[in-house]
């Protein structure tokens, strides 16, 4: 059986370079802060008790921390002695001593599960005091150096700003990512000193003092080391964001999806996406976006937390909270804020925005209107131009609309108000009272037609005023619903 696993996670320092007010960790690539991607790979390998280091902006990273793993303990440091003291802390706060310590980072969001899996079955196959997360990089600067003796064997950890000239050109680097045997950490952690460059208590030191107890240390080189890069300020931040999508979307390629142009295409990490379906360019599905088989997204389509059906059509669209039935058409120019509900083959067009709207199974909202606060049957059409006027001033109401009612352009539907099952309205109307089902709504009043009006003005104001005239009856749009 494995030993029992402790993870500490150090989160206490400080991220001045990023020049935020929000703190380092909490910074967000893949739709996830990067924090949270850490305690999600953490999180793959089961271990008995978290620990999380907290100091810096802890009233921001604290809470976020229990937001997502609310049986994580936090372990709080005062002030930042180096990542020695900061993993004392958080060892005192749940008093273990015995299993496997595994010691991660924060702000390290490429890192995977699978990685740090192998890595401590490594650890624990291997019976060390301390293992080292470590990879060779073409350039070491700003790393601990990994030191090995003539035969091979890891002697040291040298920072940086400690190491010799020959040090320095040492290019396996320690990630921070460390495993202990957890008696062995606990009675390491008090004697570690801080006189070195820093004047901080290194938890690297640890490795000589292994050494010197006479224990067994080794390094696990790590293929692909960049996983553990750390974001530091905001071009590290835009880069690691860049890595991770380009895993993301390989991964759904290699699941079976279709992307024209992995470059302009944007997944966070939590979407999920059936075989078959096809991203267009320059789209982004952030959240927990949902997407069914052989839908097509894009191009030019933002969707965050949706819910894309089977078949389903979503054409330059920004939608939030949204769902989209199978089969249904969205675009292009389409703005669904939550709480849209689009049934099976139903559409919603050009220049429309719904929000809170329920539009049933092939009912469709064409063209240029806003659907808000509605619930709409089945097999509804809604003319051109449609406002649901959802808003008194101080509350908002519905509007209903039966199955297979036909509505004519250029509606106002003024809220709380309701029509009935297979009703029809015409173009133009001010709906306020509710139409019953099969009933013919109008309400624009009768149409004056001036014989021989245009023929007089001319006479009177010449033909070039005429044009800027706007007269009663001029330029008023042509009654009857628009449909398609
Ligand atoms: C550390 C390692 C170095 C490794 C590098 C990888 C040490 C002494 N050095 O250096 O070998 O190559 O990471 O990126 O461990 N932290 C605290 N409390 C503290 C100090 C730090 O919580 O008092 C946290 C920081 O928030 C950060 C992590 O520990 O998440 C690493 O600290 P940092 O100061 O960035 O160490 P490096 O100099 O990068
Ligand atoms: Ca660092």
């Amino acid at each position: 059986m494995a030993p029992e696993l402790t993870v500490i996670v150090l989160a206490a320092g400080g991220g001045t370079r990023m020049k935020s007010k929000t703190a380092k960790v909490l910074h967000e690539v893949g739709g996830r802060s990067m924090i949270g991607h850490v305690l999600a790979a953490v999180s793959e390998l089961s271990p008995q008790r978290v620990v999380a280091v907290v100091g810096h902006q802890r009233d921001q990273v604290g809470p976020h921390i229990q937001g997502l793993l609310p049986d994580a303990v936090l372990a709080v440091q005062e002030s930042q002695k180096g990542t020695g003291h900061a993993v004392r802390v958080g060892l005192e706060a749940v008093g273990t001593t015995s299993g496997t310590v595994l010691v991660a980072t924060g702000d390290t969001p490429l890192l995977r599960g699978e990685s740090l899996r192998a890595f401590v079955a490594e650890h624990d196959a291997a019976q060390r005091a301390v293992s080292i997360l470590s990879g060779r990089v073409p350039d070491p600067a700003g790393y601990g150096r990994v030191v090995r003796d003539a035969q091979g064997e890891v002697v040291a950890i040298v920072e940086e700003k400690d190491a010799s000239p020959d040090q320095r050109e040492i290019l396996e680097i320690s990630s921070g990512i460390l495993a202990f045997e957890a008696g062995f950490l606990a009675s390491a952690l008090p004697r570690l000193g801080n006189d070195n460059a820093k004047g901080e208590y290194y938890l690297t030191d640890t490795v000589q003092l292994a050494q010197a107890d006479g224990l067994t240390v080794g390094a696990y080189p790590l293929d692909d080391v960049t996983e553990t890069e750390g974001a530091n300020d905001r071009a590290q931040l835009a880069e690691l964001g860049r890595k991770l999508n380009q895993r993301i979307v390989m991964r759904w390629m290699q699941d079976g999806v279709s992307v024209m142009d992995p470059a302009t295409t944007w997944i966070d990490a939590d979407v999920v996406l059936a075989p078959d379906v096809t991203i267009l360019p320059g789209t982004q599905l952030l959240g927990a976006t949902q997407v069914g088989e052989d839908a097509v997204i894009g191009p030019d389509a933002t969707l965050k937390d949706c819910e894309i059906g089977v078949g389903a059509r979503v054409v330059r669209t920004q939608a939030e909270l949204a769902v989209v039935g199978a089969g249904a058409t969205v675009g292009p120019f389409s703005y669904l804020r939550p709480g849209t509900r689009l049934g099976e083959g139903g559409k919603i067009g050009a220049y429309v925005e719904t929000k809170n709207a329920e539009i049933g199974a092939g009912s469709k909202v064409p063209h240029l209107s806003y659907v808000g606060d509605a619930t709409i049957g089945t097999g509804s059409n809604i003319g051109a131009g449609t406002i649901f006027a959802n808003y008194d001033g101080s509350r908002k109401h519905r509007t209903t609309i039966g199955d297979g009612a036909k509505t004519g352009s250029n509606n106002t539907f003024v809220a709380p108000v309701s029509i009935g099952d297979g009703a029809m309205t015409g173009g133009g109307t001010v709906v306020r009272e509710d139409v019953p089902p099969g009933a013919l709504a109008v309400s624009a009043g009768p149409q004056r037609n001036l014989e021989g009006h245009a023929a007089r003005k001319r006479e009177t104001v010449g033909e070039r005023d005429l044009d800027r005239e706007v007269d009663p009856g001029v330029g008023s749009s042509s009654p009857g619903g628009a449909e398609s």
